[in-house]
């Protein structure tokens, strides 16, 4: 059982295409950019998968096989009814305890989720999930201004008090043993076309 909060966010998302911000063309350059890291059938996990929409993504581009983690029993759901054979176990459950053994991933995959826990624990506990020299890829908000307005403020203050800028994310992810490759802002159009576009039609 969620809490209201929670509860309300998986019902307004119900049904759509992603739950969160983000943009397929650009998903799958960034999964290019990371195969020459990766082993031949790369074992990923996809941390608050949603609907696995990026999971299907992954196995597409990357192959190997993908443990997509959701704690919101209808997205595992949708999931499960998209998933005719390809190598993705679907996982209902929280991504900080998806049950995987240590060390054993290739590469952590997460959009728009780690904000959920707090980053800086996402972080720590994907980090013991990774095989020596394996890859995490997430997005997730950050500030651009080092002043928002206070109304924006207030927004984040109760959306996700941790919320940081790209440089305080990258320096945490280095405090915990990350070494730090790259990182990219969404352009606008992965809001809008592929979330709040279909979000207003519902
Ligand atoms: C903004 S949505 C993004 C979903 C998906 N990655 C996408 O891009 O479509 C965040 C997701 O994280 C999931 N989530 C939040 N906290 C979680 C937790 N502790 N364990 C597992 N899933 C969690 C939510 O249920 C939701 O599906």
């Amino acid at each position: 059982m969620h809490d209201p909060f929670i509860q309300a966010l998986i019902d307004i998302h119900r049904g759509l295409p992603r739950k969160g911000p983000g943009d397929d063309a650009l998903s799958r350059q960034w999964m290019v950019h990371v195969s020459p890291l990766l082993p031949a059938n790369p074992k990923m996990a996809d941390m608050g998968c949603g609907n696995g929409h990026t999971s299907f993504l992954l196995i597409e581009v990357l192959g190997g096989h993908v443990t997509a983690v959701d704690f919101a029993e209808p997205f595992i759901d949708e999931l499960k009814r998209r998933l005719t054979d390809e190598p993705i176990t679907p996982v209902l459950g929280d991504m900080l305890k998806p049950g995987l053994e240590p060390e054993s991933l290739d590469l952590i995959w997460s959009e728009g989720a780690a904000f959920a826990v707090g980053i800086e624990n996402a972080l720590n506990h994907w980090l013991s999930l990774l095989k020596p020299g394996g890859v995490l890829v997430f997005s997730d908000a950050v500030w651009f201004t080092p002043d928002p307005t206070a109304e924006v403020s207030a927004f984040w203050e109760k959306a996700d008090p941790n919320i940081c800028s790209v440089g305080d994310n990258i320096n945490r992810a280095e405090r915990l043993g990350y070494r730090f490759l790259a990182a990219q802002t969404l352009p606008q159009a992965a809001w809008w076309a592929s979330y709040y576009g279909p979000m207003q039609d519902t």
